[in-house]
């Protein structure tokens, strides 16, 4: 599809220009394919065209991972979102080869996983990209404490040690004081703290969530929302986290990869996927987002004559346009967009309101492609 080689050249070409140490995950062109014969589908140009009935009803295959290239950018949330069966799993459990990938290439830190033995496998699944699973996984009988611990336990790390990593780790994910609990006597917000913590408790370099939140209720999810952005402001851990809720992947991605079929059809800031989707069926996906929560004062932003320069209220160029609008009709004027003293230009209630219409303003500057994107929805 010329519209998703477009948009993963736009998202990757600084990586490929030399950002090599900056790519945590680097994946190019991989696909998996369960179902007989599995391995010819890939290399063959007819059969890797087909839509996923065509392919299943010819081969009795499943693409569930179809030439999927992108790279996770070390510190970033990398969200993966799509629908039920668009491959968001498959694709996260091939990173660590929990699924074998049928085809492409696959790299972590520079190092061809897909050539690693069983041992550098085990490491690597130990030590450097820990899992979170939705079904939290936790083993009943023991406590929170050594369920946390038990990571480290495997690690070969002695008692004494793995036991202070852990309630360390207890602290921080807010759980102090139930240390000695079993799993059936938690809620299951705090069963799905106990899966972070021991994720967590590995220290390692990347966190892959698997949909972790999607069986708890909206106002804990929130909570472990909330908890996510926190850990990983203050830890600026690298993160692939997977949902199939559109304002889950809004409030957490620094980046998301849009999935449908096995593809990825979008992959860019949640700015750049509300305000140019990437086609109809994007489009659809973002329908309802508000956009002014969304959508920065940059995009929405237009040149500043001299006067206009000079004098109103400034905002900076990472605001959302709901935060414009409160300035704007705060002070009746258009509001300047200041970064560092500069004024970038001015947004006026014309330029605001077509933002929110849905309406693209007219050319809108490129925004910086930023590995740390701000943000959102606090
Ligand atoms: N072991 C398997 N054998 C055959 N087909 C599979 C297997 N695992 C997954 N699939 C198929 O691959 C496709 C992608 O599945 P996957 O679990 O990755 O989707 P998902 O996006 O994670 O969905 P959900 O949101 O429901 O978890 C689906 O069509 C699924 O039926
Ligand atoms: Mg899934």
């Amino acid at each position: 599809m010329s519209t998703t080689t477009a948009n993963l050249k736009g998202a990757e070409g600084a990586d490929g220009a030399g950002g090599e140490n900056e790519a945590v995950f680097s994946v190019r062109n991989l696909w998996k394919v369960f179902g007989p014969k599995a391995e010819r589908v890939p290399g063959d140009a007819e059969l890797a065209a087909l839509s996923a009935a065509e392919l299943r009803e010819r081969t009795g295959c499943t693409a569930a991972v179809r030439d999927v290239s992108f790279d996770v950018r070390r510190g970033e949330v990398f969200v993966v979102m799509g629908l039920s069966g668009s491959g968001k799993s498959t694709l996260v459990r091939c990173l660590t080869r929990l699924i074998e990938p049928t085809s492409g290439t696959l790299s972590i830190d520079g190092e061809d996983v897909l050539a690693m033995d069983k041992s550098r496998l085990r490491a690597l699944r130990r030590h450097r990209a820990a899992m979170v699973f939705q079904h939290f996984g936790l083993l009943p009988h023991r406590t929170v404490l050594d369920n946390v611990a038990y990571g480290l336990e495997i690690q070969g790390m002695s008692r004494a040690e793995r036991r202070a990593k852990a309630a360390e780790v207890v602290a921080k994910v807010g759980l102090e004081g139930l240390e000695g609990r079993r799993p059936g006597q938690l809620s299951g917000g705090q069963q799905q703290r106990v899966g972070l913590a021991r994720a967590l408790a590995v220290d390692p370099e990347v966190l892959l969530f698997d949909e972790p939140f999607s069986a708890l209720d909206p106002m804990i999810r929130r909570d472990m929302q909330e908890e996510v952005v926190r850990l990983h402001r203050e830890e600026g851990r690298t993160m692939v986290f997977i949902t199939h809720d559109l304002n889950e992947a809004l409030r957490l991605g620094d980046r998301i990869a849009l999935m449908r079929d096995g593809r990825i059809v979008q992959l860019g800031t949640p700015e750049e996927i509300v305000g140019s989707p990437a086609d109809d069926y994007v489009r659809e996906f973002v329908r309802d987002v508000p956009r002014e929560q969304v959508m920065t004062v940059r995009r929405a932003m237009r040149p500043a004559d001299a006067d206009e320069a000079r004098r109103g209220a400034a905002v900076a160029p990472d605001a959302t346009v709901s935060e414009a609008i409160e300035a704007v009709a705060r002070t009746g004027f258009a509001v300047r967009v200041m970064d560092e003293g500069r004024c970038l230009g001015v947004v006026d209630h014309e330029r605001l309101i077509s933002v929110v219409g849905g309406g693209a303003p007219a050319r809108p500057p490129r925004p910086p492609r930023s590995p740390r994107a701000r943000r959102r929805n606090r």
